[in-house]
């Protein structure tokens, strides 16, 4: 058995981000939106850089409108997850995108993702949990919107609250409120940081958001002090290569510092963020980390332990997904 045939663990993927762009084209010409200028030649979305990224991404998800295309979405995302033998996936859901952050709203919309999910568990095997996430750029304000829309909604579906978006915008801790909000509601917690913000932000989210895990986290290897500390603390980061790689975080996977870290202790995961973007699948995910570090399936069954163990879902769930993992050869 090939490393890209295993069963795997997937902590970060945002749902907006994953739409495939045959399937955003399909919409846009459903709902009679151009969205033409965000596509290269070949079909596939076009970005310079992270900014520019963020602006195809916010363009693209125009044509997501209605609870109805985010279930066909969902089911679209889950059976991609599903074909790369992801069996438990956390997704993040914008609220700021469904419904624009109003609670009745993200409520009709949430249900229709849920339901797209359950279908997908009974139909594909595949488990899903969501994270609404808040958009760091639209601000604090909007944030805290975001974290009541997860109040509202929290529980065997929803399990955590995070935040994406652009890093230059504030600092972590101008988004405590919000992140205060979500634990009282008995949410876990993530933040992108250390993607684009220096060792400082990824000191910063578990401080002042006191986050279990971060999203990316991996310009924390320019600080040994923090890597130290982090390994310590048992912090779970969100790693995604693929992403970092296409977005120039890193200028190659053999430059990475994911096999750096891991060996420092830290606990490390592996995601895609948003796979059709950076032209990426869990699959290739596995593949590349065993051609370019040598990880053997010893290695890749360690990753999926660590990230059962930092899932934001009941214990009933965790057992059930833990399961899945099990193989004959093990
Ligand atoms: N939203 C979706 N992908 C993101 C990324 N890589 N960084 C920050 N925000 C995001
Ligand atoms: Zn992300």
């Amino acid at each position: 058995m090939s490393v890209a045939d295993l069963p795997k663990i997937e902590l970060h993927m945002h749902i907006e981000g994953a739409m495939p762009p045959a399937f955003a084209r399909g919409l846009a010409q459903e709902k009679k939106i151009d969205i033409s200028g965000i596509f290269a030649g070949d079909g596939s979305y076009r970005y310079r850089d992270f900014r520019d990224f963020l602006r195809v991404y916010e363009a693209a998800t125009q044509v997501l409108q209605t609870p109805q295309d985010y279930y066909r979405l969902t089911r679209a995302v889950l059976e991609e997850s599903a074909a790369s033998n992801v069996v438990y996936t956390e997704s993040f859901l914008a609220p700021d995108f469904c419904g624009g952050g109003d609670v009745t709203a993200w409520r009709d919309y949430l249900g229709a993702i849920e339901q797209a999910a359950a279908e997908m568990e009974r139909e594909a095997g595949i488990v899903m949990r969501a994270i609404p996430t808040a958009v760091r750029h639209f601000g604090p304000e909007q944030a805290k919107r975001t974290a009541r829309c997860a109040q509202e909604t929290a529980g065997r579906f929803v399990t955590g609250f995070g935040m994406g978006g652009d890093e230059a915008m504030g600092r972590q801790g101008d988004f405590a409120y919000a992140f205060d909000m979500a634990r009282e509601a008995g949410l876990r917690l993530t933040s992108h940081a250390g993607e684009w913000g220096g060792p400082e932000s990824v000191r910063e989210a578990i401080r002042d958001l006191r986050v279990a895990r971060i999203g990316h986290g991996v310009r924390a290897i320019e600080d040994p002090a923090l890597v130290e500390e982090i390994a310590e603390a048992g912090i779970v980061l969100e790693v995604c290569p693929g992403s970092n790689v296409a977005l120039g975080v890193c200028r190659s996977l053999a430059r990475h510092p994911i096999a750096d870290l891991r060996r420092r202790g830290v606990k490390v995961t592996v995601s895609t963020d948003d796979p059709p973007f950076f032209h990426s699948t869990m699959r290739r995910e596995f593949n590349d980390l065993s051609e370019v570090f040598g990880w053997e399936a010893g290695d890749f069954d360690a990753l999926n332990e660590t990230a059962l163990e930092a899932a934001f879902c009941d214990d009933a769930t965790r057992e059930a997904v833990a399961k899945k993992l099990e193989r004959d050869d093990a």
